[in-house]
């Protein structure tokens, strides 16, 4: 069973982390790295799929192979910096079943607001595996959870680049169930819930908004 945090530090990872870290690093450069990364972290992630095992015949024998079992995984991107996790993933998961779950922070309230979500059917046979590069407040984190576990899901992994500690223990607050792994903790949110030191605006970064 993974713990409940998981720090990838697997030297390439760790390597990759700092060059998109760099406010230098162009928007090209934070893409590839990102997708180079989310492969490298989803090996991680999917560590407990179940397997099964199938006969098939090699040029030699027959033999008894291992394969995955079960319905096919089942990836949710919290909009809109999830997307830039689940490219990667894809490359090595092409059969995941994909969804989408967008949020905004209600300006009074600071609370999130669902505005999408389309999610595979069947999640409650699935390991579903929740993505999102930056764990900050927990959030939308914690509410796109809420949102998946009231459809069925119970199987549930968090992924992300970066967290927070107080996204880390929102998360085992609310759901002390769901493993999270990510490449880093770093030390602290700033006033406007920025993760410091960081990377900046994940959204901003992967797709040149800013
Ligand atoms: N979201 C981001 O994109 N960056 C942070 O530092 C925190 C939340």
């Amino acid at each position: 069973m993974l713990d409940h945090l998981t720090v990838v530090t697997h030297p390439l990872v760790q390597h990759k982390l700092s060059i998109m870290r760099d406010k230098e690093t162009s928007t090209a450069g934070f893409r590839r790295l990102l997708r180079e990364i989310s492969l490298l972290l989803a090996y991680e992630v999917t560590r407990e799929l179940d397997m099964t095992t199938a006969e098939i015949e090699t040029p030699l024998t027959k033999m008894q192979a291992p394969i995955l079992d079960g319905k096919k995984l089942a990836l949710i991107s919290i909009l809109r910096a999830g997307n830039g996790l689940l490219d990667g993933i894809l490359e090595l998961i092409p059969a995941a079943r994909v969804g989408f779950v967008g949020l905004y922070r209600d300006p009074e309230t600071l609370q999130p607001v669902q505005y999408y979500c389309k999610v595979p059917e069947l999640l409650d046979q699935r390991m579903v595996i929740v993505v999102d590069p930056m764990l900050a407040t927990g959030n939308s984190s914690v509410a796109a959870i809420d949102l998946l576990k009231a459809k069925g899901a119970a199987n549930l992994r968090f992924l992300c680049l970066l967290a927070a500690p107080e996204g880390i223990a929102r998360m085992k607050a609310a759901h002390p169930d769901v493993p999270i792994v990510t490449a880093a903790v770093d030390e602290r949110l700033n006033d406007h819930g920025y993760i410091v030191p960081g990377l900046g605006d994940a959204g901003d970064r992967m797709f040149g908004t800013k």
